[in-house]
């Protein structure tokens, strides 16, 4: 059996859709979802889909291995990021090479680094006038937004479309892409 964790910080749509997408399936589960997000909608979706989810804080995160312990505890074959928003420190880069992976909302290396995420990204690329936008499926590394590229889609953007569609057309690459290339991954490595 592949183990998904899943890290989210927000409304969790891809959480719910990456739940959804391997529910049935024999060799694929998610297994939990961590989030850093006390109140995050993610937990009430995980309520609803009888997943676990767990909070953690700060210290836990980034001043002691107790993220890592419990990572390590639940045996992943792949941690998701889907709308995770810190930073993931050097031990748990160290302790899961390749196994971590995030979704941005943009086509990197386009509107990518600290403070790019989200509706923040889908308003910079309206004021820019872009033409197209899209997503980037990508290994973490220690720096944001910049470990390898393992898949992007695009999506055209049209003059009259406002940030909130913008988002809309992120999403929908977001739901069809993100499950299918994480199970591409995992069938790869097994
Ligand atoms: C998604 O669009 C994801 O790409 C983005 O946050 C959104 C979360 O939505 N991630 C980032 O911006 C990471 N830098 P969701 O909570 O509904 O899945």
């Amino acid at each position: 059996m592949n183990r998904i964790v899943i890290l989210a910080s927000g409304s969790g749509s891809n959480a719910e859709n990456i739940i959804n997408y391997f529910k049935k399936s024999p060799q694929i589960k998610v297994v939990c979802v961590l989030t850093n997000k006390r109140l995050a909608a993610v937990i009430d979706r995980c309520n609803r889909l009888k997943v676990p989810a767990f909070y953690f804080n700060k210290t836990a995160f980034l001043n002691s291995d107790m993220v890592l312990s419990f990572l390590k505890s639940q045996n992943p074959s792949l941690i998701v990021l889907a709308g995770f928003l810190w930073k993931i420190p050097k031990n748990l880069i160290v302790a899961f090479p390749n196994k971590i992976v995030n979704i941005h909302p943009a086509l990197l290396p386009k509107y990518g680094g600290k403070g790019m995420y989200g509706n923040h990204v889908h308003e910079t690329v309206k004021a820019n006038k872009e033409t197209e936008t899209g997503i980037t499926i990508h290994f973490v590394n220690e720096n944001y937004d910049e470990g390898a590229v393992i898949h992007q889609a695009s999506t055209k953007v049209s003059q009259s479309d406002t940030a909130e569609d913008i988002a809309t057309k992120v999403h929908a690459l977001e739901y069809e892409h993100f499950p299918k290339v994480i199970e591409k991954l995992l069938n790869n490595n097994g």
